[in-house]
């Protein structure tokens, strides 16, 4: 058997209509837009009021196979990330799956918060290079506005909704595809980012109360910050270690969409001018583990992504998570 490389041969995106501005949350905590774009960068988010997280990933997964010129039929595995599915069973791959009307083919949910992108196409390059499928479809959506404390200032104005899909193929080109990934957890930074599932609680009780403010998601920003600061090198070091590739030779960096304080430090690390990280968190927010593919969607459709680049992408948040994948197009 010759060598298989995994090919990156289309993306789609779904992109909510309604538009969260720094303006509006302005009246509903209390926070200012100077505040927010000094801090974050954000300047406008997007809610997908009334949808499902399902029906975002359907749009995305349908322009990414419009995209690739490929049937559902042609697919061999549906990877869905989101830590913000409708239901903890069925999983949101097997809704894909009978909605696209593709075959009954592997269908499984990566829950990796924000590196779910990065981990669900480690999983995508691992059983293409291990000849077990041909032909991966991953897609990342996530409906944040359902676990966002609107009362919080600390993370309301930081967080949007999206969805984008990648589709991966098999070819025997050496030179092109994934040429490396790398993903970890540090689970004792738990407590940083979480939002809760299932309530622990007596099940004989006479009454099961429920807070309506369990499931919304909680974090110490500022902890956040330090974690990503190490992590964030550590992934794209090793990425481009096991890929034996030296830092100028990225054409791009595409990094999670959290913060704009880590663009310096990647900039400054890897001595890339900022032009070479891309950043769209200005117009969408942190849509946590859609964020890298929507930006990979937006990066083709605007003619940036040529054959020959090497370009690197990175995730980082909640478990706490990161890793990063080099890719050669
Ligand atoms: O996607 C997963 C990864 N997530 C991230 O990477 C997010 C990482 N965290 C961050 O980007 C930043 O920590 C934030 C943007 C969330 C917060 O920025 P910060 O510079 O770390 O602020 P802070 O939490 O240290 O708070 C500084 C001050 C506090 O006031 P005092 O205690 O100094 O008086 C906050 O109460 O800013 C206050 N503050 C606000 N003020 C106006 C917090 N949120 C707001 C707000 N508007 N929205």
């Amino acid at each position: 058997m010759g060598i298989i490389n995994t090919q990156l041969i289309g993306t789609g995106s779904c992109i909510p209509d309604l538009v969260l501005t720094n303006e509006m949350l302005e009246q509903m905590v209390d926070t200012s837009d100077e505040w927010i774009v000094q801090r974050t960068g954000v300047r406008e988010r997007r809610i997908a009021k009334n949808t499902h997280t399902w029906e975002l990933a359907l749009g995305a997964a349908r322009n990414a196979l419009a995209d690739a010129q490929i049937g559902a039929d042609e697919l061999d595995m549906i990877l869905v990330s989101t830590c913000t599915p409708d239901y903890n069973t069925p999983n949101t791959a097997s809704v894909l799956q009978n909605e696209l009307g593709a075959r009954q083919i592997g269908a499984i949910d990566v829950n990796n918060a924000c590196t779910g992108f990065i981990s669900a196409t480690d999983i995508a390059d691992s059983y293409i290079k291990a000849g077990k499928a041909r032909t991966v479809l991953v897609v990342s959506a996530e409906t944040l506005h359902r676990v966002v404390d609107y009362t919080d200032r600390s993370t309301c104005i930081l967080f949007g909704d999206g969805a984008a899909a990648a589709v991966y193929r098999a070819t025997d080109d050496r030179q092109i595809g994934i040429q490396s990934t790398f993903i970890a957890a540090d689970g004792a930074g738990a407590d940083d980012l979480y939002m809760q599932a299932l309530p622990v609680e007596d099940p004989f009780a006479a009454e099961r109360p429920v807070d309506p403010k369990a499931r919304f998601l909680k974090m110490k920003g500022a902890a956040v910050v330090r974690f990503t600061a190490r992590a964030v090198p550590l992934a794209i070091d090793t990425a481009l270690q096991r890929a034996g590739i030296d830092a100028e030779a990225i054409d791009w960096v595409v990094p999670h969409q959290a913060n704009l304080r880590i663009l310096d430090v990647i900039a400054r690390r890897y001595h890339l001018p900022k032009e070479k990280i891309y950043v769209n968190l200005d117009r969408y927010g942190n849509t946590s583990s859609a964020s890298v593919p929507i930006c990979l969607d937006e990066m083709r459709k605007n003619g940036l992504l040529h054959a020959g680049q090497t370009i690197v992408c990175t995730g980082f948040g909640g478990g706490l998570t990161y890793g990063a994948f080099v890719l050669k197009l």
